[in-house]
């Protein structure tokens, strides 16, 4: 099996970066942040306290993700519905970053991500990819950005979507999100020492994503 394991804050590129890999090397691309956004949006339509984590554990046997559409352009499924767009709604953000750090969320998601890792050659990008989900990944990468280049890819995407919010807030955002999520104590974002470190901030998709494909044979 290919496993590509790729890691780094929010808004560095990965799921763009991920998708034109799996593409080039006509693999499958998982995306797991889309798994935390779906049992986020599962709390959020039905009332959950994403603050209680004994309240979000109990309902994680009522949640049944599955994906639908073409290997390249995978759509997540909740329940059967196809959520993927609902899921990237700015609110979903900052519930997915919560949502999260409960160890049974990670715990459920993680197996279901290591269960598919298995069955195919597979490009998985998130937060604990190269740390706990395959530590063992053939090729490893940190992709990241500065802040600042990060919160403005992430303005001009909500622009284009009709979604306009002020530069400072995304900005704001970007850097509570990055704390959130590298402080935790459930698989905190890290670099590992043997994962290939990509800084996306002054360099175009095609430039990572050559830059990345010189190191996988
Ligand atoms: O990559 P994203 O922004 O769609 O991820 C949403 C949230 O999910 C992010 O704030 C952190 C969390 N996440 C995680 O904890 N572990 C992963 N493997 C992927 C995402």
């Amino acid at each position: 099996m290919i496993n590509i394991a790729i890691d780094g804050p929010s808004g560095a590129g990965k799921s763009t970066i991920s998708k034109l890999l799996a593409k080039k090397l006509n693999i499958t691309y998982l995306d797991t942040g889309a798994m935390y956004r779906t049992v986020a949006l599962y709390c959020i339509r039905n009332n959950v306290s994403i603050s209680d984590p004994i309240a979000v554990e109990s309902i994680l046997d009522n949640i049944n993700i599955s994906y639908t559409g073409s290997a390249l352009d995978k759509h997540i499924c909740l329940n059967g519905e196809d959520v993927s767009l609902a899921i990237r709604e700015h609110q979903i953000s900052k519930a997915a970053s919560d949502v999260s750090k409960i160890k049974a969320v990670r715990v459920f998601l993680v197996n279901m991500q290591r269960k598919i890792a298995s069955e195919s050659d597979v490009v998985l990008d998130g937060r604990d990819i190269t740390s706990v989900v395959l530590p063992n990944a053939k090729y490893k990468f940190f992709l990241t950005a500065s802040p600042e280049i990060r919160a403005q890819r992430r303005y001009e995407e909500l622009k284009q979507k009709g979604q306009e919010l002020p530069y400072e807030q995304i900005l704001k955002d970007v850097i509570d999100r990055d704390y959130n999520d590298s402080t935790r104590k459930e698989s905190p974002l890290i670099q590992t020492e043997d994962s290939i470190l990509v800084d996306s901030s002054d360099k175009s998709i095609d430039e990572v994503v050559d830059f990345m494909m010189s190191y996988i044979k």
